[in-house]
């Protein structure tokens, strides 16, 4: 998937060399900006490279963005973690936290990063002796992610700290569980992209036209059990196609909601 890179309207010497070393990263044309519209870039781009191009990354002095035609410009925000880590701190339930039996302490391999609200809930819960590694095979993601869980600064405390402690990685989740040794984390979860929106998820409308749609097959929840000690987590929606095409141990929460999480139980390897 290929993007282009370039500047605010406003561009310094120093925002051109941090767009330039992006680019580069990102293997994608650094295009200057020139005055011209972010449309327009991006036609410069495709012309460049003869190829389509998905969107443009903003570098600005203090941010990162990236824009597409269909849904504008997609910063980093920490959507709901910011009340879900405000309501653990009261004392109250998180369905996910719940759903995975999270604890202080515990390793969690979140397979789907996108905006990595959920994985900055887990990073919270498990506190500093735990540890969060989120995945996320869209490059020009896992680069907005890791630059704003980075320096992403809001008046809780609790949330800046639980942002810090999430580990990003670019990659796609079945060549990272292929390599990963048997039960290496306390916890495998995935939130896969659902074809159709769930109405409550505005967060993440601006990363729809940039995210990976590849669907969970059962080789990679076979894979995952086996590097999970506890649980293979998987969000879907109650009536989400997942439940009945892939074998679950568990369904938990959609009591009072439209989302449940599907369980598989970590397979032990059994010794010849
Ligand atoms: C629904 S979003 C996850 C939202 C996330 N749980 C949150 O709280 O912000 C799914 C993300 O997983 C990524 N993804 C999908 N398939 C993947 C794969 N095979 N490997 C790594 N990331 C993947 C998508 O690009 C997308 O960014």
């Amino acid at each position: 998937m290929d993007v282009a890179v370039t500047t605010s309207r406003r561009s310094t010497p120093e925002n051109i060399r941090r767009a330039t070393r992006y680019a580069r990263a990102l293997h994608a044309p650094y295009i200057p900006r020139a005055g011209r519209s972010l449309a327009q870039v991006m036609e410069s781009a495709a012309h460049t490279l003869h190829r389509r191009v998905i969107g443009v990354l903003v570098v600005t002095e203090e941010n990162l963005s990236v824009w597409t035609p269909q849904s504008g410009s997609l910063y980093y925000h920490p959507g709901m973690a910011l009340n879900r880590v405000a309501a653990l701190r009261r004392g109250g339930s998180d369905p996910m936290v719940e759903a995975m039996q999270l604890r202080p302490g515990d390793h969690v391999l979140d397979c789907t990063a996108g905006l990595a609200s959920d994985a900055v809930v887990c990073a919270h819960v498990v506190g500093s002796t735990g540890r969060v590694l989120a995945l996320e095979s869209v490059a020009v993601l896992a680069l907005l992610l890791k630059n704003g869980l980075a320096r992403y600064c809001c008046d809780n405390p609790a949330l800046n700290i639980a942002m810090r402690r999430v580990r990003v990685r670019h990659i796609d989740h079945k060549k990272f569980l292929a390599s990963c040794p048997p039960a290496s984390f306390d916890i495998v979860y995935f939130d896969p992209m659902f074809s159709e929106p769930v109405a409550t998820s505005h967060g993440i409308a601006p990363l729809r036209p940039l995210a990976n749609y590849d669907s969970l097959t059962t080789e990679t929840l076979d894979l995952a059990s086996s590097v999970a000690r506890r649980f293979v987590v998987v969000k879907d929606r109650k009536d989400g196609p997942l439940h009945t095409t892939l074998e679950w141990d568990d369904i938990r929460g959609g009591r009072r909601s439209r989302i449940v999480y599907l369980l598989r139980n970590a397979r032990k390897e059994v010794s010849p």
